[in-house]
């Protein structure tokens, strides 16, 4: 059922811009766009800032996929770790599934460690693999609401997949996303694994079954390589000689003599073929760092600031602009169409303005040329006698009997329903017949008015 509702909405799934809305998101600025859909900035009604990454929605037979990748972020949603990027939210509108993160307001250890650029110091390196150690134990020991534990495995633990904050926080992201993308890329040879070789454990790229916590800390070694010599582990090897070395598990790169050997140490035993020859849990890999480099806290936070606002300055500039720029389309965008939605209600207005004026008159016309054929036959019948009782009584309508109206005279609704109208006509003959005038003047006056308006509203329509 779940497969259906969700196959159904692939089909509706629409593409996103800038001032669209998924569920109550605003979608700003599309920031990076990854193997399985985008990262938005977006903002909540309260105006908070948070990222939305969308995933694809692509054909029918992904459909399980999607099912999958919602109950694996429901189990995302249940971490709660300052180093962990905390999932706000999840959702599904017309087919477009997304995932909503708290912003981090700094970008990826991965921009940070761009090619070319020397390695940070240990200062920095060790404090950032401590907080990503803590990470990966808070997941690794997450239970479900029961209490069960669930064996959660991150499969994806590279420098993409962290973001280093201005503020010196360490955000690990893309939790339940790794399982998902990797039946995706056994779905479609479309390749998605590939970039991820450099950081992943032997055992997973053999596809094993047994994969287990130990593997996300083999990528975690993989990330501290990077982080203590500057360049990806396996340097330049094409895939085909990383696949090698991994399956035939040798050949694996030494570490630069530059690296310290204590923190050599703790990289090459967790890059330790065997599982079981590797740390055995996140917090034992912690305890090594913290032997190197006893922790900090501020300290480490100051450290790892300086490093980001260093290297990511640029990245981060770029973005604010974009945002801010979305924020001023967006903004003038719905200035319009409010200004639109106003003239469109007094245009609106205007009409019935009009309409209940055209009423009116139509009434009144109405009734003054009831009134008028009443009082010319009148004043065809009316005998002498009583012209001048009319006429006495003209001067005191209250006492002037009701006219009298010939079988077969033109009589109007307003003569023949409203006898006491009638009956000051015969005595009031000018003043019916000035009302007459006053409203046939009047009419075209109000459809004029109307046209402005109409006018108005077609234009900016
Ligand atoms: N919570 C966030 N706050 C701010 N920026 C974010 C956040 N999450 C992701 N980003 C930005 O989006 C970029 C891409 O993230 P994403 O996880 O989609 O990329 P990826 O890991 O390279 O690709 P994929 O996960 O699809 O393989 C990040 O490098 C970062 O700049
Ligand atoms: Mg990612």
């Amino acid at each position: 059922m779940h497969d259906v509702n969700a196959m159904r909405d692939v089909e509706k799934s629409r593409p996103l811009e800038p001032g669209a809305r998924l569920g109550r998101y605003e979608l700003l600025a599309q920031v990076a766009s990854g193997g399985m859909g985008a990262v938005w900035a977006a903002r909540t009604h309260e105006d908070e800032l948070v990222a939305l990454k969308t995933i694809l929605p692509t054909d029918a037979e992904k459909v399980a996929l999607r099912t999958m990748f919602l109950d694996e972020a429901r189990v995302a949603m249940l971490l709660a770790d300052p180093n962990i990027c905390r999932v706000i939210d999840l959702g599904n509108d017309g087919g477009t599934l997304y995932m909503v993160l708290e912003w981090i307001e700094g970008d990826s250890l991965r921009t940070a460690l761009h090619e070319g650029m020397p390695a940070p110091s240990i200062d920095v390196a060790l404090p950032i693999c401590r907080a990503l150690c803590d990470a990966l134990e808070a997941a690794h020991q997450l239970r479900s609401e029961d209490g069960e534990p669930l064996a959660l495995v991150h499969r994806d633990v590279s420098p993409h997949n962290v973001l280093l904050g201005f503020d010196g926080s360490v955000k690990l992201i893309d939790f339940g996303i790794a399982k998902t993308r990797q039946r995706l890329s056994e779905t479609t040879n479309s390749g998605v694994l590939r970039g991820k070789l450099r950081y992943m454990a032997p055992e997973q790229v053999e596809g094993s079954r047994a994969v287990d916590r130990r593997a996300d800390l083999w990528s975690l070694g993989a990330v501290l390589y990077a982080l203590v010599t500057g360049v990806e582990l396996f340097g330049d090897a094409s895939e085909a000689d990383i696949l090698r070395i991994l399956v035939m598990r040798e050949g694996l790169p030494e570490l630069p003599p530059t690296v310290p050997s204590a923190v050599a140490a703790i990289v090459q035993r967790a890059l330790a073929f065997a599982p079981d020859a590797r740390f055995q849990t996140a917090r034992d890999m912690r305890a090594a760092i913290d032997a190197v480099l006893p922790p900090a806290p501020d300290r480490d936070r100051t450290a790892i600031a300086a490093f980001a606002r260093a290297r990511l300055e640029e990245p981060v500039r770029a973005r604010r602009a974009l945002i801010a720029d979305a924020r001023r389309r967006v903004a003038s965008r719905d200035a319009l169409v409010t200004s639109r939605r106003r003239r469109g209600q007094l245009a609106l207005a205007g009409a019935f303005g009009t309409v209940f004026a055209v009423t009116i008159a139509a009434f009144a016309f109405a009734r003054s040329s009831g009134t008028v054929a009443a009082t010319a036959t009148n004043a065809v019948v009316v005998a002498p006698e009583e012209g001048a009782a009319a006429k006495g009584a003209g001067s005191d309508p209250r006492v002037s009997p009701p006219p009298r109206i010939p079988a077969g005279a033109p009589v109007t609704s307003a003569a023949a329903t409203n006898a006491p109208v009638a009956s000051v006509a015969p005595a009031n003959a000018a003043s019916g017949t000035r009302s007459h005038a006053v409203m046939k003047k009047g009419a075209p006056k109000k459809p004029a008015r109307t046209g402005g308006l109409g006018a108005e509203f077609d234009t900016h329509d």
